[in-house]
């Protein structure tokens, strides 16, 4: 197929765009840059030998993504492109209300006007707010969410939802992921935060580097075993493979559907710094801080749809996963270029 993957040179995005090429598919790139460097591209090439059609524009612009569909016979999308940054979101609401909005509304009506109807949303496991009951299903009634960025997920789910309603030529894939880590085994590709990381992983992997002191726990007295939170941490690699997956399900013309893509399996933040010191051999300082804002005690996927429907089933361990990351910083002590 040839896939439009918008966001496709950020950290999810990349990668998938790499699983497309190894799986025969076309990917074409439309990104902005607001949180990616160009340098990808040639890292892509490395890994795969294959150079990707980009385009440097914003999926806002309606007159570039026409013309995008219009250059290319496009069979379906990837849509990664959005902010992401949770506290970033609460500060300035209205840029990623915009953002996250307008470009999923620009791209659907490019998708209508130039008979392109396959679609892959990346939603978020924050849809289920709060949880009353673990594991999470996707049946599960979607809770309050805690911030902006949260929200627009929730509410681009439920446009989507509405339009294919009245659109049954549409196919639609709202993944919710849980906790995407860890980078390309080369080195050559991974998360690459600008300024201070909010997310686990970068900042365990700049602490093991020493690019900081020492990382903050965020509350070792929640009601778990070892005091600190649970979430379901998934190799960004399976990830990109469960998109690949999901563009085969969108060919059997299923209308909307929605999959959780986690592995089912919580794990603590005390146990992630374990399992990054043995597979970094590395130690990691830490000390314990008062809880974050918003943070919820637990959460982890039942994968049992995606697994039966997809046939895809996340196969990388949270130490591989952290590996990788390790080396992935080691190798860009200060990011992509
Ligand atoms: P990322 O920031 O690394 O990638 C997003 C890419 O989209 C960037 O390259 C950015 O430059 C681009 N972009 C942003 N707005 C754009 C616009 N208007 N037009 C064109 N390009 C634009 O983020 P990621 O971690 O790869 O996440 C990809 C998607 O998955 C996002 O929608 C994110 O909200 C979602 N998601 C991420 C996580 C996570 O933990 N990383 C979890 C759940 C959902
Ligand atoms: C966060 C967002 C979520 C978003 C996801 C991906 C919040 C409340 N949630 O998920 O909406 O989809 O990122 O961008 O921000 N932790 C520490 N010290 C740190 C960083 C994190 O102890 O320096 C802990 C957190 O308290 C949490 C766990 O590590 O228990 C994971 O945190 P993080 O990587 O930020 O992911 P989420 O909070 O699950």
């Amino acid at each position: 197929m040839k896939v439009l993957v918008t966001g496709g040179l950020g950290f999810i995005g990349s990668e998938t765009v790499v699983a497309l090429l190894e799986a025969g598919h076309e990917p074409i790139v439309v990104d902005n840059l607001c949180n990616s460097k160009i340098g990808v591209i040639d890292r892509i090439e490395t890994i795969t030998g294959v150079r990707i059609p980009f385009i440097q524009a914003d999926c806002r612009d309606k007159e570039a993504m026409d013309k995008i569909f219009s250059s290319y016979q496009i069979d379906g999308v990837i849509h990664f492109a959005g902010l992401k940054a949770v506290g970033e979101s609460v500060k300035l609401p209205l840029k990623y209300y915009e953002n996250n909005l307008l470009s999923t509304l620009v791209l659907i009506q490019a998708m209508e006007e130039h008979g392109c109807h396959n679609l892959v949303f990346s939603s978020s496991a924050t849809v289920y707010g709060d949880p009353g009951e673990l594991p999470l299903k996707e049946t599960t009634p979607l809770g309050t969410t805690t911030n902006p960025y949260g929200e627009t997920k929730k509410m681009i789910e439920r446009i989507l939802t509405d339009y294919a309603h009245v659109h049954p030529e549409f196919n639609i894939a709202l993944l919710r992921y849980f906790n995407p880590i860890g980078a390309h085994p080369s080195g050559l590709l991974g998360e690459d935060p600008r300024g201070i990381p909010n997310n686990l992983l970068p900042y365990v992997a700049q602490v093991a580097i020493g690019r900081r002191d020492h990382l903050n726990v965020f509350g070792d007295d929640y009601p778990t075993p070892d005091g600190t939170c649970i979430r379901d941490y998934i190799h960004v690699l399976d990830l990109a493979e469960g998109h690949v997956a999901t563009l085969n399900k969108l060919n059997e013309n299923p209308g909307l559907v929605i999959y959780n893509l986690g592995t089912g399996k919580g794990t603590s933040v005390f146990e992630v710094i374990k399992a990054f010191e043995k597979a970094s051999g590395v130690k990691v300082p830490y000390v314990v801080a008062p809880r974050r804002s918003g943070d919820v005690t637990a959460n982890y996927a039942n994968v049992d749809k995606a697994e039966k429907e997809l046939h895809w089933k996340a196969k990388r361990s949270v130490e591989d996963a952290c590996r990788d990351a390790y080396n992935f910083q080691k190798a860009n002590p200060e990011g992509i270029a």
